[in-house]
Formats: C-alpha cells, structure tokens, sequence
C-alpha cells in the first residue's frame, strides 16, 4: 500500500509517500517514493527558538508546494484536463480550512487541477507538539482526506521518533524496519521531551522515566544561546565539544558541571538546573574567549551524557530488555551515540538501534513508516468511517496516546 504522511509538529513542513507491505511490514522493504522537508530554520533563528504562530504561517504557506514536490518525486502527480472543482466542494474544502486562509486559497488553486494520486492513506502526526502548527498539518491531511476520499491515519510524533531509529537504508530509496527483540527501551531526546519509555511489546509504551522540567534538547539550545551561538544549539555545542576534545583531554578541563539527578535512584531527569549552572560560570569567567566557549561547551556535553547513559543502562538493567532504541533531535549527538555504544559492548544481548542522521530530527518518512506498522497491527484503521471532525491535534499528546483514533473494529 502507499501512505502520504504530513508531519507539520513544529517548525518543519514535512511530507513522504512510501509503498510497503502492511502485511509484513518488518520482511519486506519499504519503498521512499519522496521525502521532502521544508526547514523553517531560517525563519525562527533570529528568536533563538521556535515561534508557534510564525511555524503555523510558515506550514500554511509551505504544505501545498511541499505536497506538490512530494507528488512529483514519487511520480504521482498528473494534472487533470478539466477541473474537478464545483460549488459544494468548495464549500466543504473552505469549511475545513476555515482557520488557515492562506492554506485554504493554494489548496483550491492547486488541487482541483491535479487527479487524485494512487494512495491509500494520509498519515497525519496530531500530537504533540506545538498546538498551532499541529492544527494546521491536521486540517490539511482533513481537507485531502475529503478531496480524495482517502481515510486518515492519526499519528504520534513520539512513536514516529521511536520507529526511525529501527528504519536501515537501503542501497536505493528503500528501507528495512528492523523489528527488536521486546522487552526494549527507548531514550526519546528531543527538543520537547527527555524520556525513557519501556515497549512491552510491538507498539506497547509505558514512561518510565521522563524529564522533571526542561527537555535535553531546550538546555543544549539555552547553552548554545548563552555562548552566542546560532539555533539550534545542538549542532554547534557538540561542533564547540569535538574542538576541545581534539585538543585537549577534557579530563584537564578546570570546568566541570555535576550530571544532574545522577543518583537520584529513579530514571527521571532534569536540565534546567544545569542550564544555570552554565549561567553563573560564563556570569563569573567575564571574556568569553573561543577557548573558553569550547571548553564549557565540552563539559556541558559530557554532563548530559553522563546522565543520559547512566539512566538508560540502569534503566534497561531493570527491566531487563534486549533492545535500546535512541530516538528524537538529539539522538544525532555523536558524544551521545559513542558514550551508549561503548557501554553497550560489554553488555551481550542488548542490541542498539540509532536512526541514521537523515531520520534523527523531524521528518515526515518516519511518520509514514509507523503508519504503516499500526496499519499492520490493525487493518481496520482504514474502514473507518468517520467526517474526522473527532480527529483534534493535541499539543500535549504523549507516547500512551499512541493509536489513540484507532478503532478495533467495524462497528
Ligand atoms: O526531534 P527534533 O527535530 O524536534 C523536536 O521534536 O523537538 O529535535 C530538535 C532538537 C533541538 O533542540 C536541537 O538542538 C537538538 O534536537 N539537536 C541536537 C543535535 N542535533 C539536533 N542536540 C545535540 N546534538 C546534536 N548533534
Ligand atoms: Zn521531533
């Protein structure tokens, strides 16, 4: 089957088409007809963070060229001689559309002049994420849902994290999904969230850790704020981090900030303690020369590292699983990545999966891939028949959310 997902949870526009085999989706590849993603980088740098209402803008501007290239890619698009447009059907389009008017206007200059792809699905990421900018993916995937009478799969962006780290590419466009021995772990570290999430089993999630206040992600873009550095900070602290590395053994460091919560006997964590930490050292060393901003950016890294792979390894000895899986923005860290792999050596029986660095930060690929596996697990996902006025982007979704929509049978 082929699913077109839309992924607009927070500052990229993102839209895949793949083609698998819902039937065995972990034996046979899927195919990545197209993987486009709009970066709003360029946009939201100049705040040092990401602004909802300009990100919700930004996809209402983005999602009808973005869908448009995404069609093209995977050779889908055919315009129509004949418009299929009449007055009802604007109607209904303007009616769904009704709080994105500029997404409202492209959508009807675009899609009554294209014929309606041979799809079988949307996937749409609902939650969480930012509110404004969920909305808009969500109504869009409701508006192409009507236009071409195709059923919407409701996705979680956790989970979406959560499958990319188990998603190896292939010599051409196509993917394996690996599928890991369970109990597994996985580490979610992103910008919004930190946790430590238990899989039971294929799609079973339970938190067992999660950050106290700010996400590892926030603190590593904080720091790279505080040093002048651009957003998002994770890129550059860690760029800042190899330098000193390179030069010196970061065991001579005079810096050094305590990995937070390291003892505090549960598998919960916390960054903005740390973050302040920072602070007051940068407050007190005056001149911020480039050395010195290598070697605090250094001693940050290793702070987070440390904690991240204590709790990871204690937490997997617990529950004594056989699979960890790194997930989210910062799962792209090389310092990170080195840290888990060295401790996972001497620890046989529990396999690691990394996403590779093309699926660590948002993208629509890995959305469509875990629509697929919930397709797999329960095909009756598609019969719904529903207007999806029910279906409502959810800010504060979490991984429990997860198949939230579904339904597990025809009623
Ligand atoms: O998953 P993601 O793309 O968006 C969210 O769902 O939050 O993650 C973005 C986060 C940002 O905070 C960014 O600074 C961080 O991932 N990040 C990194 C690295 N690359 C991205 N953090 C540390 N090291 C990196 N190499
Ligand atoms: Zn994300």
């Amino acid at each position: 089957m082929k699913i077109l997902a839309i992924e607009t949870s927070c500052d990229d526009t993102a839209i895949s088409i793949i083609e698998g085999d819902e039937q065995a989706p972990f034996s046979n590849k899927i195919r990545a007809l197209s993987n486009i993603i709009h970066s709003q980088i360029e946009v939201h740098a100049p705040y040092g963070g990401v602004f909802p209402s300009l990100a919700k803008r930004e996809h209402g501007k983005n999602l009808v060229p973005v869908l448009h290239k995404a069609l093209k890619e995977a050779s889908l698009l055919r315009e129509t001689a004949t418009k299929n447009k009449d007055a009802e059907f604007e109607i209904r389009i303007k009616n769904i559309l009704e709080r994105e008017p500029e997404l409202s206007t492209a959508f009807m200059e675009c899609i009554p002049s294209i014929e309606i792809p041979a799809i079988d699905a949307i996937a749409v990421t609902y939650g969480p994420g930012l509110p404004p900018a969920l909305w808009t993916g969500v109504n869009f995937a409701k508006a192409l849902a009507s236009a071409w009478k195709k059923p919407i799969i409701p996705m979680n962006h956790l989970e979406g994290h959560i499958i990319a780290a188990l998603m190896k590419k292939g010599s051409d466009s196509s993917y394996f999904v690996e599928k890991p021995h369970f109990p597994a772990l996985a580490l979610l570290i992103s910008g919004g969230h930190t946790e430590l999430i238990l899989i039971s089993d294929f799609l079973k999630y339970k938190i067992v850790g999660r950050t106290r206040d700010d996400a590892v992600g926030e603190a590593f873009d904080k720091v790279a704020r505080m040093l002048g550095l651009p957003y998002p900070g994770g890129p550059p602290i860690s760029h800042l981090a190899g330098i000193f590395r390179s030069k010196k053994n970061p065991a001579e460091s005079s810096i050094a900030f305590t990995p937070p919560m390291l003892h505090s006997g549960d598998f919960d964590f916390s960054f903005s303690g740390i973050k302040t930490a920072v602070l007051s050292h940068i407050k007190k060393t005056g001149d911020l020369t480039d050395e010195k901003k290598e070697e605090i950016a250094c001693a940050f890294e290793n702070a987070v590292t440390e904690v991240l792979v204590k709790k990871t390894i204690d937490a997997a000895s617990c529950y004594g699983v056989r699979a960890i899986l790194v997930g989210g923005g910062v799962s792209a860290n090389r310092n990170i990545k080195n840290a888990l792999e060295r401790k996972i050596e001497s620890m046989p029986g529990i396999d690691l999966f990394f996403p590779s660095s093309h699926l660590s930060l948002d993208n629509a690929l890995m959305i469509a891939a875990a629509a697929l596996l919930r397709v797999s697990e329960n095909p009756y996902i598609l019969k719904r028949k529903m207007d999806y006025s029910g279906l409502e982007a959810d800010g504060n979704a979490g991984i429990h959310d997860a198949g939230r929509f579904e339904i597990s049978s025809i009623a």
